[in-house]
């Protein structure tokens, strides 16, 4: 790892993110709503619904604070934390982190292209690797809130990383996914989307 890359994760280990504790069981029910696009249990059905079973808390809470103050526009979920407190955000984040990520499969001719960009990073444009910060499994890392992509629906992570690089998603502290994401040409994202999804 480079100094750049050890003074962000301090930087961000020091700050975190707001927490309250959240109460997995208490979050439960209050998940009703959210159900039919990201599943009971955050394991969605659908490409571009992302799964939410299995991520850290922090990252969720994250999310979800800035989904609902406009600094990550979600349309289709307009309106729906608008009730929803910093304690009641925490306890859904808690549930569905108590869950587990479905794993899907990658598209066998893009595994190497895919695996290489994860575990290596691309040298020649200077993209790191993703593992330094997503984990060798996807399994992110949660004190950080850094977010486990392992499993994740392919069509999501590729729609992501688009939006980071046209900076139409713009809520990565340091820049750290835009930074990434503007070096990477359309196969390379959809290289190590496919990966992702059957990352574990
Ligand atoms: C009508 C469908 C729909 C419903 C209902 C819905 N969401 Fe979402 N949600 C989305 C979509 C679509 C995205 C991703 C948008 C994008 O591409 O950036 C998303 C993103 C998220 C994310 C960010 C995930 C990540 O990996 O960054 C969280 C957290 C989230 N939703 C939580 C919830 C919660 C909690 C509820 C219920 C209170 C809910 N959503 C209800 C469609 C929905
Ligand atoms: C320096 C650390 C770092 C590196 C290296 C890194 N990421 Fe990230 N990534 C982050 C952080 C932090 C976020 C969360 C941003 C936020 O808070 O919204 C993130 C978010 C993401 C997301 C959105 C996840 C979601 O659920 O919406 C995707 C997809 C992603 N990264 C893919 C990658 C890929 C692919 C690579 C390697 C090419 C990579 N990242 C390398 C730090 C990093």
């Amino acid at each position: 790892m480079n100094k750049l890359l050890i003074a962000l994760l301090v930087s961000v280990g020091i700050t975190g993110v707001a927490h309250a504790a959240g109460d997995a069981a208490a979050g439960k029910s209050k998940t009703a709503i959210c159900a039919a696009c990201h599943g009971v249990d955050g394991n969605s059905a659908i490409g571009n619904f992302p799964k939410l079973a299995g991520q850290n808390e922090r990252y969720l809470l994250k999310q979800m604070q800035e989904i609902k103050d406009g600094s990550r526009p979600v349309v289709e979920m307009t309106g729906m934390l608008t009730a929803l407190s910093d304690q009641d955000m925490a306890d859904i984040s808690a549930y569905f982190a108590s869950n587990t990520v479905q794993i899907g499969a990658a598209k066998a001719d893009l595994v190497k292209a895919g695996e290489k960009i994860y575990r290596a990073g691309i040298e020649s444009k200077g993209i790191s690797a993703c593992t330094a910060c997503h984990g060798p499994n996807g399994a992110g890392l949660a004190s950080a809130a850094f977010p486990q992509l392992g499993g994740q629906h392919a069509q999501y992570t590729e729609k992501q990383l688009k939006n980071f690089r046209n900076e139409e998603r713009n809520n990565d502290p340091g820049k750290m996914m835009r930074d990434i994401a503007a070096k990477m040409s359309d196969k390379e994202i959809q290289a190590v989307s496919s990966y992702i999804q059957g990352l574990n």
